[in-house]
């Protein structure tokens, strides 16, 4: 009989008996936290690190500038791998490949450190050395994971570049970088198809000095098999030394090198994943998100190797040939936990239960959700359909900043309410405000902050650009997050998504000024504008309305964001407009055109130079809307499948 973690009581669900025996938090962990935070924060790196030299100090701050453990010195691939060396034979990763045909592989812990070491010694032979910067572009196969071990194990700081990102946004982040190497694959597979990343990747170096590693698909987990064994020492890193970089989003046209230190990192790393997941070292974690993203540095690669589990990854679409195959994966590899975003949620329910149906999926424990806010309905359909109302939705909260999950229920603990991230970690500060920066009243919206003393995976830097890390904190000297959320009278967080012009879709994280700054480059257009819109699917899709000389198409704008950015920015349409609605002074207005593309009429046009332009696009939005709508690449599946049921949208 499958175990029952969770039971309804009233509107919340709440842990049965047995979930909260089995919590490895502990039911006063929020008790024993609020006492002494930093205190609390030393005890976990103690307990759950392995440090080469202890710290003499736990918590640091200068103005903006903070830094946990200080004079402490560790190696996070010494912790993720050496250390579980006593079990050599545990399975730390398992590869699924896309193509059901092809073998499941399974690297242990002695095969994982034995690759690691490898690598390592590869990146030192091409002259990468601590503090270097090692740009990775790589699909989800084992060697990516390999490999960002391997810098972590020299201190060299990787910086992951998602393998869907195009060959220029791939050049924008090494030169911003400044990265010496770049280790990439010759190809992957994504639907069935071969993607050949290689062409990717050498459009992105033609004009760049850049040593490349290349990793042979074909020969996937026997790439370093003729190299000799080697051991190389883990480098001996200041625990406030950058682990590495991630780009991501922000809301200018440039990306942000968001730069983590090593110590704080790996403490967050290592007990967010014990807590949040309940993740004990025999068992089995698959977090669906790509190494490209900080999900799948936090979730896929560090947090389940810290401590010492098994984590799946797997290399291509989660429906892919059909609706069930991530059911599959979970009922063959006796998942565990499983970690996934609401928007592949929505897929998977629109394909049916009747796929859920037939899987019992009895080794599942816990059910998380990441990336954006998770409606009520995707919440109970998870909690039915894969969980069996057996498992906690444990519905986390953060941001590539953040470095690790921040709000959440715990398991064990609780309580799981739908569209409630809910409680801050244990050790966190966290509070809503007005744009004044005054605490707002119980179950008012505002704008989410974190107080000192900051949690100790929180962003250090932005790469080359105080400028940009400094933006973070507000007049207080809190951290913002850029999010809108309320604080109930219980203090329970709901988060309600992004306060600034970033947007997410499908649960990737875009910035409305790069999508713009790619349709300005066309020649011909005179002004491009990038907003929001609600999709039943997606959560958000950016719509582009431009301002353009005639000649240009719609494809000729997608077409250009797919070059600059890639296929995840497309537009889901483009609407060629005479005027942008702007105010006076010249600001567009972009919140007028959301109005509008919410089918919404909008009242006071006074303030606008030009009123004309919001009847003009009303009317433009309403006859498109009757015409049928764009999808992108990831649910061509699913249109087939409701096309054949004849029922498309
Ligand atoms: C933004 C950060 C953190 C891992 C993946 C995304 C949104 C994230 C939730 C959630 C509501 C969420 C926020 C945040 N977000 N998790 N559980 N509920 N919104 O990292 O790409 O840096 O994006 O994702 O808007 O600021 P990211």
């Amino acid at each position: 009989m499958a175990i029952k973690y969770v039971e309804k009581k009233g509107r919340v669900f709440v842990p049965t008996k047995k979930a909260r025996e089995l919590s490895l938090a502990g039911q006063d962990v929020y008790k024993k936290a609020a006492a002494n935070r930093v205190k609390f924060w030393e005890e976990l790196a103690r307990e759950g690190i392995d440090w080469i030299e202890p710290w003499h100090t736990a918590y640091e701050q200068k103005g903006l500038k903070f830094g946990w453990f200080k004079g402490g010195k560790l190696n996070l691939c010494y912790n993720a791998v050496d250390r579980h060396l006593d079990r050599p034979d545990k399975t730390a990763i398992v590869f699924v490949p896309e193509d059901p045909q092809e073998q499941v592989l399974r690297v242990s812990y002695f095969e994982l450190f034995k690759q690691v070491n490898k690598a390592a010694a590869l990146l030192k032979q091409k002259g990468v050395k601590k503090g270097d910067v090692v740009a990775v572009y790589m699909p989800m196969i084992p060697e990516a994971l390999v490999f960002m071990l391997a810098c972590a194990r020299i201190g060299a700081i990787h910086s992951v570049v998602f393998s869907a990102f195009s060959p220029d946004a791939l050049r924008t982040r090494i030169k911003d970088g400044g990265a010496k190497v770049l280790i990439t694959t010759n190809y992957y597979y994504r639907k069935g198809k071969k993607i050949n990343l290689l062409k990717q990747a050498n459009k992105a170096c033609r004009f760049i000095k850049i040593k490349k590693l290349i990793v042979d698909r074909k020969k996937v987990g026997k790439t370093f098999e003729k190299m000799h064994d080697v051991i190389v020492k883990p480098e001996s890193m200041e625990s406030e030394d950058t682990a590495f970089l991630l780009y991501t989003s922000g809301t200018t046209g440039k990306p942000k090198g968001v730069m983590h230190a090593v110590g704080g990192y790996t403490t967050q790393a290592y007990w967010s994943c014990r807590y949040v997941f309940n993740l004990q070292e025999n068992e089995t974690m698959w977090c669906t998100a790509d190494v490209g993203w900080i999900t799948g540095h936090t979730y896929a690669c560090y947090g389940p190797l810290l401590n010492g589990a098994t984590t799946v990854i797997y290399e291509g679409l989660p429906n892919y040939p059909k609706p069930d195959r991530y059911l599959k994966i979970i009922e063959k590899e006796e998942v565990n936990v499983f970690y996934t975003a609401p928007t592949a949620l929505r897929m998977f329910a629109l394909a049916g239960t009747e796929y859920t149906r037939k899987y019992k999926m009895d080794s599942l424990k816990i059910l998380g959700s990441v990336g954006e806010p998770i409606d009520e309905a995707t919440w109970m359909w998870f909690y039915k359909n894969i969980g069996k109302n057996r498992c906690p939705v444990i519905d986390t909260y953060w941001q590539t900043e953040t470095g690790s999950a921040v709000i959440m229920s715990l398991p064990g603990i609780g309580p799981f309410i739908p569209t409630y991230a809910a409680i801050p970690f244990p050790g966190m500060d966290f509070d809503v405000i007005n744009e004044k920066g005054k605490k707002v009243p119980a179950g008012k919206e505002g704008l989410l902050i974190q107080r000192p003393p900051f949690s100790p995976s929180l962003i250090r830097g932005v790469w080359k650009n105080e400028k940009r890390y400094k933006n973070y904190f507000d007049k207080n000297g809190d951290y913002t997050a850029g999010d809108g959320a309320i604080k109930n009278a219980k203090g329970w967080f709901r988060i309600l998504g992004r306060s600034d012009d970033i947007i997410k879709v499908a649960g990737h994280r875009m910035s409305t000024a790069e999508i713009e700054d790619a349709i300005a480059s066309l020649r011909g257009v005179v002004e491009a504008v990038i907003v929001g819109r609600e999709d039943k699917l997606r959560g958000m899709v950016p719509v582009a309305f431009v301002k353009a000389k005639a000649g240009l198409s719609e494809e000729d704008v997608i077409a250009r964001v797919v070059k600059r950015i890639g296929p995840i920015a497309k537009p889901a349409e483009v609407y060629f407009v005479e005027d942008i609605p702007k105010t006076r002074s010249g600001k567009m207005m972009r919140r007028i055109l959301k109005t509008l593309l919410a089918g919404e009429d909008v009242k006071n046009v006074s303030t606008l130079i030009n009123p004309g332009s919001v009847k003009a696009i009303g009317e433009m939005i309403k006859d498109r809307a009757k015409r049928k709508a764009r999808c992108g690449e990831d649910w061509e599946m699913i249109l087939e499948r409701e096309k054949s049921n004849g029922k498309e949208k």
